[in-house]
């Protein structure tokens, strides 16, 4: 049975811990296949805990980030706080520090006993390539740019080697390239198993230069404690269940990754991608792996981040916003709801700010009364507080992304990128109409009794 315990400094095992309490992860007790973990977290109402797995030592966790409420509780902060919370922390980035003796290194393994097919690496989606790591998070370090941390999804290959998914630009795609074009192997180490700040900060797109472990120390209110890997000189996460250590080889776009189900909930297509080389495995002991679930608990590591840059962009247009919420269906960030404290013409203004945003193709304003995490709520003050002729707002020719079928991504030529059109619906009060047309009904003397004293 594994054991959570937690250290001064939380780590995962604590916050799973603490999240079993809150009633947010459960414990399978029952042996499971590796092939039906995916299938189980989708069915559950909680993280669950894989304690005994078939034919391999190590427990298994899944859906920790399934929902916003559970995010919230892997943060432990309230649900409505996400983006505020967030964009605090970013602005108070704290520097991380190093460490000597870190649990991550309590076992190690090199030469012909790193073996891949030790860890449970699932088989996760029907349409999937091959087994997947899909909660690695690689740290690599360029001379110019420094320390860098982002997620990225890895397929089995073989008992030494992972094709990781760098198809697409990021900071790890440009360190990456710079040592392909000298033929040169670039070191990574991937840590699985780091605590709900360590991963949402991977998550969030920092520009280059900027260590995401420094907005960890900023989401923790502590600096992030890492450790140097055994093999390669690189900073990981000090309390990460396992460390993979090893290298990006220079074989550029070559082999063959996916497909896999995608953090927009389609499943993806074959990719060819670089091969990262497995060379020790350091874990701690008894470690736990994490088989992060697609598409919600990749969706729910960026909403916290989507709502804060809306709140940014919305300041900055001198909106005074007082909740954005990062809706599921739109994989928390796609679509926005945003509640203002509205002065003429700003319900518009809104919209547009938020439809600036690269990722957000649709937006709903509305006033401050609206709780709109209340979908109900949102609903009813789109049908009676917006027009369609006048307050809906329709933007051509932005920027797309090639993971959304309706831009036809199959249509553009090699190296042409995709637009999109994107629309915002105001739903706050139109200007002009007096504020009491919209006067709710109130029960009759509601504050004089609670239900709870009549059952
Ligand atoms: C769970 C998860 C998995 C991800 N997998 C990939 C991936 O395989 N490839 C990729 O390019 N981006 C992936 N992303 C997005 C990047 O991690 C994200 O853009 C990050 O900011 C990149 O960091 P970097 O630019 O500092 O390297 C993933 C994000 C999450 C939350």
């Amino acid at each position: 049975m594994a054991t959570i315990q937690s250290n001064r400094q939380e780590d995962f095992r604590g916050m799973l811990s603490r999240m079993e309490r809150e009633g947010q992860l459960r414990r399978v007790t029952r042996s499971v296949h590796p092939r039906h973990i995916s299938a189980l977290c989708s069915q559950a109402s909680a993280a669950l805990l894989c304690e005994s797995v078939e034919d391999y030592d190590t427990p298994v966790v899944g859906g920790i980030f399934w929902t916003r409420s559970r995010t919230a509780s892997a943060l432990g902060w309230p649900e409505g706080e996400l983006g505020v919370r967030f964009a605090k922390a970013a602005a108070r980035p704290l520097p991380p520090v190093t460490i000597s003796d870190a649990p991550c290194q309590e076992v190690m393994m090199t030469g012909d006993d790193v073996d891949l097919t030790t860890l449970p690496i699932p088989f996760m989606h029907e349409k999937d390539g091959g087994p997947y790591i899909s909660a690695g998070v690689a740290f690599a370090e360029d001379t110019e740019f420094g320390l860098n941390a982002g997620c990225y999804r890895m397929m089995f290959r073989t008992r030494r080697e992972m094709a990781m998914d760098l198809f697409t630009a990021s900071d790890l795609r440009r360190y990456y390239t710079r040592t392909y074009e000298r033929n040169r192997p670039l070191p990574v180490a991937v840590a699985i198993g780091v605590h709900a700040y360590e991963h949402m900060a991977a998550a969030f797109k920092a520009p280059a230069g900027v260590n995401e472990m420094e907005i960890a120390g900023g989401l923790r209110g502590e600096p992030a404690q890492l450790v140097r890997g055994k093999t390669v000189d690189i900073p990981v996460p000090a309390h990460a269940e396992i460390v993979l250590e090893g290298e990006l080889l220079p074989n550029g776009w070559t082999a063959d990754e996916g497909p896999f189900g995608e953090f927009a909930g389609m499943q993806g297509d074959l990719k060819h991608n670089p091969l990262f080389r497995v060379n020790a495995i350091t874990h701690r002991r008894n470690p736990i792996f994490y088989a992060l679930q697609m598409p919600w608990e990749n969706d729910w590591l960026n909403g916290a981040a989507t709502e804060a840059a809306c709140m940014r962009v919305l300041g900055l247009a001198g909106i005074h916003v007082t909740a954005v919420r990062a809706t599921e269906g739109g994989c928390c960030g796609w679509s926005v709801v945003a509640a203002i404290k509205k002065r003429a013409g700003e319900g518009k203004n809104a919209l547009t700010a938020l439809l600036t945003l690269p990722v957000v193709k649709q937006a709903i304003v509305t006033d401050d009364d609206i709780n709109i995490y209340d979908p109900n709520e949102v609903e009813w003050a789109v049908t009676f507080r917006c027009q369609a002729d006048k307050d809906i707002v329709i933007l051509s020719g932005m920027k797309g992304k090639h993971v959304d079928p309706s831009v036809r991504p199959w249509d553009l030529k090699p190296g042409e990128l995709p637009t999109t059109s994107k629309f915002g619906i105001d739903a706050t009060i139109p200007e002009g109409i007096p504020a009491f047309r919209y006067e709710r009904i109130v029960p009759a003397f509601k504050d004089e009794v609670r239900l709870e004293d009549y059952l």
